[in-house]
């Protein structure tokens, strides 16, 4: 049967319709343990949904839809290893990198966790030789920087999880990041550095990306002379990527090639070899303490009841949201200077996965898939965008993700922080009513004309739904368990969509095309363009030739 058809899908149509004119604040006021009953407790942290715009018949409507689309079955697939990935042709394993398969898979001859353990083994080894000094240069002094050149999936996992666990970085080896083709960022990262003791890992699952390959050839060209070619790529430079070969024929010593595999998806590839720089930041142990973590999500995710698990449950309210309610933006607002990164990767995670409007029976989707999503750290984003959230018409669920512990020793912030996190959500479901204005108004002693003129400006309607996530402490194991949540959710709401989340066909185009314009910027010879991209290559001709560019055209 079709999706839209489902009696679980035409109920949830109506719910929806009902629920626009409900407020939460009749909803917390009709179930003094709502607080209690629509949270979820976990090792790790504390998964509060209750102020979400929805009422036992929308969750049990909501899971009976996901019982319908066959979520459960669509799990046990992914965990047993079938090629779910279709159009790609591919399993979808990133959960066997952190030893979470209930029974071994048999790949490329071998069990799946043995490959992967022995990768493992490869990225240990490397990481303790450079932390021990044993990595050196060309002219054997050795490495203090090393500087991982890769974009998209292959850049924000690391780099996001690096920043958010600054607190347990160890050893003394630094670790900068190049994502953009735009050289003025290797140019800045490269400026301090010392080409003697400088290390590049080249990271790419498929090592021809043209951003990737070109930092990396200009990394070379920046090591100069110190060495023959032949010497700089042996010593200067590590490969992360499931195309050893191309890696090999760049230059890249054999021992130096960490491998990965097609069937991990480059936005969840953090956990594979993909995670070097990680290890290198926090320690081989603290990395095994990453993917214990996930493990431990990859668990709750395949053990628990529908009823009681995190990632259903946030896959279903996402949905619920997007595709039921209309709402297509959400917004990722981290109360943790350390998760700064967090917003940028999952809008990655979320948006490549789900960003989709083919069915998985070729057809057009008829609803909303994913949703949008952006934000910033939320105290920041108090400053800047949160007028938005207030009081525009429009409605962004969001997520707020704090942590219990404060990750340094200054009396009084975290309190702050916290108190802020908090304040913010209760603002959004409660509002401030009319009458509410006007009582804090008359106290204030203003007149009943001023009142009256002020009033309709400081009226919030509130009723905007949101998550919190409370993590007891931010460390290796609770950042795995919270990445590996967001991860299953965006598998949830895929399945239940019926679209691949696996693939990213949307992003091939504008890279072939940028491969044809290439050329005609160069040449100038705009034949067969549209007339805006036409105009957009002669000005960039006429300014770069120093020509004065007309500011207009008549
Ligand atoms: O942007 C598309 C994409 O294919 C991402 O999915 C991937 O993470 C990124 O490019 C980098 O690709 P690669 O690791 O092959 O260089």
């Amino acid at each position: 049967m079709q999706l839209t058809q489902l009696a679980s899908w035409r109920k949830l149509d109506s719910l929806a319709q009902q629920m626009r004119t409900r407020h939460l604040r009749d909803l917390f006021a009709a179930d003094p343990q709502r607080g209690r009953r629509l949270s979820l407790e976990l090792p790790e942290f504390l998964f509060d949904y209750s102020k979400n715009l929805v009422d036992d018949e929308v969750l049990v409507n909501l899971l009976q839809l996901a019982r319908d689309a066959d979520l459960e079955g669509w799990r046990a697939q992914m965990f047993a290893g079938a090629p779910i990935n279709r159009t790609e042709g591919r399993p979808v394993l990133h959960v066997a990198l952190r030893g979470a398969l209930p029974e071994s898979v048999p790949m490329q001859g071998a069990p799946v966790e043995a490959l992967v353990e022995s990768e493992l083994e490869r990225l240990k080894g490397f990481v303790n030789l450079l932390h021990n000094g044993g990595v050196t240069g060309c002219t054997g002094k050795k490495i203090t920087d090393v500087v991982n050149l890769g974009v998209g999936g292959s850049h924000l996992g690391p780099q996001m999880v690096i920043e958010a666990l600054r607190a347990h970085r160890c050893g003394d080896v630094r670790i900068h990041f190049v994502s953009n083709v735009d050289g003025a960022q290797l140019a800045d990262v490269l400026a301090p550095l010392d080409t003697e003791t400088t290390l590049f890992v080249v990271s790419s699952k498929t090592f021809t990306t043209t951003e990737t390959m070109t930092n990396a050839r200009s990394a070379l060209r920046w090591l100069g002379g110190l060495g023959s070619t032949e010497e700089l790529l042996r010593r200067h430079f590590v490969a992360v990527t499931a195309n050893s070969d191309k890696a090999r024929a760049f230059g890249v010593e054999p021992q130096r090639v960490f491998q990965f595999w097609d069937w991990v998806g480059g936005r969840y590839s953090l956990w594979s070899a993909i995670g070097l720089p990680i290890a290198i930041a926090i320690g081989f142990d603290g990395f095994r303490a990453l993917l214990d973590g996930a493990a431990s999500m990859d668990r709750h995710f395949r053990e628990a009841p529908l009823e009681q698990n995190a990632p259903v449950l946030m896959g279903l309210l996402s949905l619920w949201y997007c595709t039921f309610m209309g709402y297509p933006a959400h917004a990722v607002l981290p109360y943790d200077q350390a998760l700064h990164m967090l917003p940028a990767y999952l809008q990655q995670a979320d948006m490549e996965s789900n960003g989709k409007s083919t069915t998985r029976a070729g057809e057009e989707v008829g609803y909303a898939t994913g949703p949008l999503i952006w934000g910033m750290l939320g105290i920041n984003g108090q400053h800047a965008f949160y007028q938005y959230l207030h009081q525009s018409p429009e409605v962004v669920p969001a997520d707020f993700i704090g942590s219990v512990a404060p990750g340094h020793d200054l009396p009084g912030h975290h309190e702050i922080l916290l108190a802020n996190m908090l304040a913010q959500s209760q603002a959004l479901m409660n509002g401030v009513s009319r009458e509410q204005v006007e009582v804090e108004l008359t106290g204030k002693g203003l007149s009943k004309e001023k009142i009256e003129a002020l009033a309709p400006y400081k009226v919030h309607r509130g009723n905007k739904p949101s998550n919190t996530i409370l993590l007891r402490t931010l460390d290796p194991r609770t950042l795995g368990a919270l990445i590996a949540l967001y991860e299953h959710k965006i598998f949830v709401q895929g399945v239940i969509l019926q679209i691949y989340s696996f693939d990213q066909w949307g992003v091939e185009l504008g890279k072939g095309l940028a491969a044809a314009l290439q050329p005609q910027l160069e040449s100038g010879e705009v034949s067969g363009q549209d007339a805006s991209t036409a105009r957009l290559i002669e000005y960039c001709r006429q300014a770069t030739a120093g020509a004065e560019a007309p500011l207009a055209t008549g």
